[in-house]
């Protein structure tokens, strides 16, 4: 994810902008720049490291400045699309986090206007914007600029000349922190704590214009004070934001990380989806291939797009692909994959490259090796995931997928908005379960205390089973298995007693009665139960132990509410046992051996 800082004060800028990248270092980076306020906006920005950054730069005596580390999400890493960004004369520089939404329209307007860009990033605009509509003042220019814009930023702008910050924030995160004759501006807390630790948190709609002694904040037009906050963290515990693990702080992140995969794709008055990716293949099945929890988002991919495209749709794990006689035929090959690095990924989307196949990369990481192979790309734009256990980006995959199926869909215009609404609600959902922390943390310690647990699940949500299996056993140490709920009886019934608890989603579509009717026969084999069930599901309680409710949700997203309830599950699990959970035992976050 990227990040951004600013400084204003009675300082040389230049080592406090480095110094304050290099804390914001651990929310990963594909390239740095700063700016320097002087007689001109002055750049120095590349796809390096901030040390070799550092290095390339000569001594400055600037008081003001800004700085960005950029995670691409538009146009791959490069010098170019690193921040800031400047306007046509290099006066204006802006550094920016979030998504510009209408970005593509704002760039044609401003081309027709005159205005040459340089880089592929939505970003860009937003210089040119403050330089179309800068009459002396900086301040105003920013407030036009911004009623233009759709979509999230947390940005600062300078301009050659203006002694100030001018800073703005909707739906990204932006701080101020307040120290001794001196103000700096920053996406997350960890960047301005070696300075200060007097923090004012700026709200969606807040915009400050910043000076050596002066700071004037306004919200939506009006001029506004904000609490200043004392920051209790260390410099660790603010890297987390605060949370225990990095895990459960990308658990925190999914409502935001997956408006980011849906932002930019989903236009904001048209029920219709743009995925920019070439229109003309001729296929007439598809194969998607994945390794371990990606495989996971791929097989509910799978339901999507049976559902909505009506096309065959046929699921490999990446690993047995690669020794199978699979025959593709005329297919669209999806490899579905967050680190794009993993080695049987990779392997599965040469092959099916040499087979003759159009091959799409669904991934997180910009400029990845798979991008380097795939003919198409898709972005999950989940920001960066520390954590070993994938949470967020598992999401982030399952939108995209389901974004896939909206995409190629032959439903009408009106089923298509109905359920273009509820993704886009998805997040408030997020939100909802997020609320009922507590109570699941309160059924993992009860989890904690078993050896042996099954996950089940029908339908489009037993590949959640699965990865609700997979995320228990990979931080908690405990030997769990997911299973389609009717599988059961055909072998794994002789484990079930009273120390084989069984969790299990029962999820209110086609599937939901004979979910019952198998959690009865789990029950007569005393196993204790926890449901999975959504709101309002009064009938589930007369048969199982406890019930984690979620959000009532169209049945095709109810994975996207239940896999969140089941990642808290194992988090507050593995949390009561006392395991390292975002670096558990034998495991790697990419794994780029075969
Ligand atoms: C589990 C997990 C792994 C990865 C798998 C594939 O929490 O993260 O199972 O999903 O190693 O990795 P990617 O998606 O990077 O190809």
């Amino acid at each position: 994810m990227c990040g951004i800082v600013g400084y204003i004060g009675a300082r040389e800028a230049q080592p406090i902008l480095i110094n304050c990248l290099k804390r914001l270092e651990y929310r990963g980076y594909d390239s740095c720049g700063i700016a320097l306020l002087g007689e001109t906006a002055e750049v120095h920005k590349d796809a390096i490291r901030i040390e070799a950054l550092e290095r390339s730069l000569q001594p400055n005596d600037s008081q003001a400045g800004i700085g960005h580390t950029r995670w691409a999400t538009h146009g791959k890493p490069s010098g170019i699309n690193a921040h800031p960004h400047t306007d046509c004369s290099g006066t204006i520089a802006v550094v920016h986090n979030g998504v510009i939404e209408n970005f593509l329209q704002l760039r044609e307007q401003l081309t027709s206007e005159g205005h040459t860009f340089r880089s592929e990033t939505d970003t860009e605009v937003i210089p040119h914007l403050i330089e179309k509509y800068y009459k002396g003042d900086l301040e105003p220019a920013v407030l036009k600029a911004l009623a233009d814009i759709a979509g999230s930023y947390a940005f600062i702008a300078i301009r050659a000349g203006c002694d100030e910050l001018v800073v703005a924030r909707k739906d990204s995160p932006l701080i101020i922190g307040i120290g001794d004759k001196e103000y700096l501006v920053a996406s997350d807390v960890p960047a301005v704590l070696d300075y200060t630790d007097r923090v004012i948190y700026l709200e969606d709609g807040d915009l400050a214009t910043i000076t050596q002694g002066t700071f004037k904040l306004t919200s939506n037009g009006k001029q506004i004070e904000r609490t200043v906050h004392r920051v209790p963290w260390t410099m660790e515990e603010a890297q987390k934001a605060g949370y225990e693990h990095f895990m459960l702080k990308e658990i925190h992140e999914q409502p935001r990380a997956i408006q980011n995969t849906f932002a930019g794709y989903i236009s904001a008055l048209e029920p219709e989806i743009d995925l920019g990716i070439r229109k003309d293949i001729d296929f007439d099945n598809i194969s998607i291939m994945a390794c371990g929890t990606s495989y996971h988002a791929a097989l509910v991919g799978k339901h999507a797009i049976n559902k909505l495209v009506q096309i065959p749709v046929n699921v490999d794990m990446a690993s047995e692909f690669n020794y199978s006689d699979t025959i593709l035929g005329k297919s669209l090959v999806i490899v579905v994959t967050q680190s794009g690095e993993t080695a049987d990924s990779l392997k599965a989307l040469k092959k099916a490259k040499e087979l003759g196949c159009y091959t799409l990369v669904i991934t997180n990481v910009v400029g990845s090796s798979a991008t380097r192979i795939a003919d198409d790309i898709l972005y999950i734009k989940a920001g960066p995931e520390i954590s070993v256990a994938a949470t967020k980006s598992f999401v982030a995959q399952l939108i995209m997928l389901y974004l896939v199926a909206l995409a190629h869909s032959a439903i009408d215009t009106r089923s298509r908005g109905s359920l273009l609404t509820e993704l886009r609600q998805l997040p408030n959902r997020l939100y909802e379960i997020l609320d009922r922390e507590e109570e699941i943390a309160g059924h993992g310690k009860y989890l904690a205390g078993y050896d042996n647990i099954f996950f089940v699940a029908r339908g489009i949500n037993y590949p959640i089973a699965l990865e609700g299996a997979l995320k228990l056993k990979e931080i908690s140490y405990i030997h769990a298995e997911g299973y389609a709920a009717g599988e059961l009886k055909h072998g794994p019934f002789a484990l079930l007693t009273l120390d084989t608890p069984v969790v299990a989603i029962a999820a209110k579509d086609n599937t939901y009665e004979t979910l019952l009717a198998n959690i009865k026969e789990m029950k007569a084999r005393e196993s204790p139960v926890i449901a999975i069930a959504e709101e309002g599901d009064a009938e589930i309680e007369q048969y199982v132990d406890f019930v984690v409710r979620v959000p009532k949700v169209d049945p095709l997203f109810s994975p996207v509410v239940n896999v969140t309830a089941l990642q808290l599950l194992a988090y507050y699990t593995a949390k009561e046992r006392g395991c390292p959970i975002d670096t558990p035992r034998n495991l790697a976050k990419s794994v780029t051996v075969e």
